[in-house]
């Protein structure tokens, strides 16, 4: 007798087929535009391990500046190395409320970290351990030109190395449900943004490609699909001299709250115009994520909404009657975060700008843009000595209710700035104390 599998259920997300738009609408309509329910009680599901692989251990604490220059495969392993640990490695230790734990140079959703980092280089492919900070040896073998030929739009010389960036479906579902596809999006999105920071200031000239052949690319790194998907393949030449700045070191969410002082308006602009550089992406988007602000005490910017003008950088008052505090459902831990901070800004896009050229993919494509965005706010926070909080705890009507623009821009993600109470979360940085701002 022939057995059946039971057929995917209708509303399943991600999508087994392409559908056009409409699986994605569907989902975000039930799911990803509704406040998450968090269990903050349920963990989070193991990070990706490849038992009886080759350990290839990487030198911690990496040598940083890595040496510049050196051609040799150790001072290689020692840049790789480099790269990894700021991308995604264990890189400080914080006394929390919730007692100690570990910390990423890179933000996740509810620390999660539902993203895998595998790279491809001539000397094979491999897999990122993070917390052991070492390689996995999936392959010897030079998988680069596979790669290259898996993207819908190649660079035009083969990629020197290639970060294939992926995201476990499961990571954080027990804690935020369904809605944890979204957050997923959102973090390789932030892990997408570290990876070309880091890759620009090692002058490795890197694009971000969001269209390819997924099941080509999932079928080289063994993934199955109902578990494990690739997100976003970063490809660069080599890797010069990694010299991270002290903000990339110094990055952290503002767990301590914000002091209810002014914010002076050049600083966030000065924020803003680092959020809204151009994105060295593999297409270009239908419709630009619109940076909006929602001021409560920023000197010289009225209480209220104001859309940043893309082409003068300049502030645009759209709305008055709301502060951070109003974008946040009442009573929660978002509420009194918004109450204190200096202002919010609302990384927005349009969904159906995107579905009609891409289909199904432009939803995470939109929600991968904004990650990269909010990882560049963080950084530029981080730079201007603001503390910084990424939320995704959004009342999203109430948030859009105050944007200006057609009824589709809708908001993506939020990020609450001001300046951090007191001396913020005690921390033991592992790479070396980063030092004042
Ligand atoms: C996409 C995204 C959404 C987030 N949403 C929230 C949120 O709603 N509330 C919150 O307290 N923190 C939120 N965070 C911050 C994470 O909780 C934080 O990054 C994580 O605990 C790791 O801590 P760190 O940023 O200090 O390294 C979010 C982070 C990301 C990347």
């Amino acid at each position: 007798m022939r057995s059946t599998s039971p057929a995917p259920p209708h509303d399943a997300y991600p999508p087994h087929a392409e559908t056009g738009g409409a699986a994605a609408r569907r989902y975000h309509a039930r799911y990803g535009s509704v406040l998450p329910a968090i269990d903050p009680a349920a963990g989070s599901a193991a990070p990706k391990r490849h038992p009886g692989t080759p350990l290839l251990p990487l030198p911690f604490p990496p040598v940083l500046p890595s040496p510049p220059g050196d051609r040799g495969p150790a001072a290689a392993m020692e840049r790789l190395g480099a790269l990894l640990a700021l991308l995604n490695g264990v890189t400080r230790v914080d006394w929390t409320g919730a007692g100690v734990t570990v910390g990423r140079p890179v933000p996740s959703g509810g620390g999660a970290y539902p993203g895998e980092v595998y790279v491809a280089t001539a000397d094979g492919l491999c897999h990122y351990l993070p917390s052991a900070h070492a390689l996995e040896l999936l392959s010897p073998v030079d998988h680069r030109a596979e790669v290259a030929r898996a993207l819908d739009g190649p660079p035009h010389d083969p990629p020197e190395s290639a970060l294939l960036i992926t995201t476990r479906l499961d990571a954080n579902l027990a804690r935020y449900g369904p809605f944890g596809h979204r957050l997923q999006a959102l973090d390789t999105g932030v892990l997408t943004g570290q990876a070309l920071t880091l890759l620009e200031s090692a002058n490795a000239a890197p694009t971000a490609h969001a269209l390819f052949a997924d099941e080509e690319l999932g079928h080289l790194l063994g993934l199955d699909s109902a578990t494990e998907r690739v997100h976003t393949v970063v490809t660069a030449r080599t890797p010069g001299a990694i010299d991270p700045d002290v903000p990339l070191l110094r990055r952290r969410t503002a767990r301590s709250g914000f002091e209810p002082v002014p914010l002076p308006s050049a600083t966030l602009l000065a924020v803003l115009e680092e959020a809204a550089r151009p994105i060295p992406l593999d297409h270009a988007a239908p419709a630009d994520c619109a940076l909006y602000v929602v001021a409560h005490r920023v000197t010289g910017l009225e209480p209220g909404c104001h859309r940043r003008d893309a082409r003068t950088g300049e502030l645009v008052r759209v709305a008055g009657g709301i502060t951070p505090r109003g974008l946040f459902p009442p009573n929660g831990p978002g509420e009194l975060a918004g109450f204190e901070a200096a202002c919010a800004v609302l990384v927005t896009g349009d969904y159906e700008s995107g579905y009609p050229g891409h289909g199904d993919r432009w939803y995470r494509m939109l929600n991968l843009r904004a990650g990269v965005i909010g990882q560049r706010i963080g950084l530029a926070a981080a730079r201007a000595g603001l503390g910084a909080g990424l939320r995704c705890d959004v009342d999203t009507p109430a948030a859009d209710a105050v944007l200006d623009t057609h009824p589709d821009r809708t908001t993506l993600l939020a990020v609450l700035l001001g300046q951090e109470r007191g001396n913020g979360t005690p921390t033991c940085h592992l790479l070396g104390e980063p030092g004042p701002p």
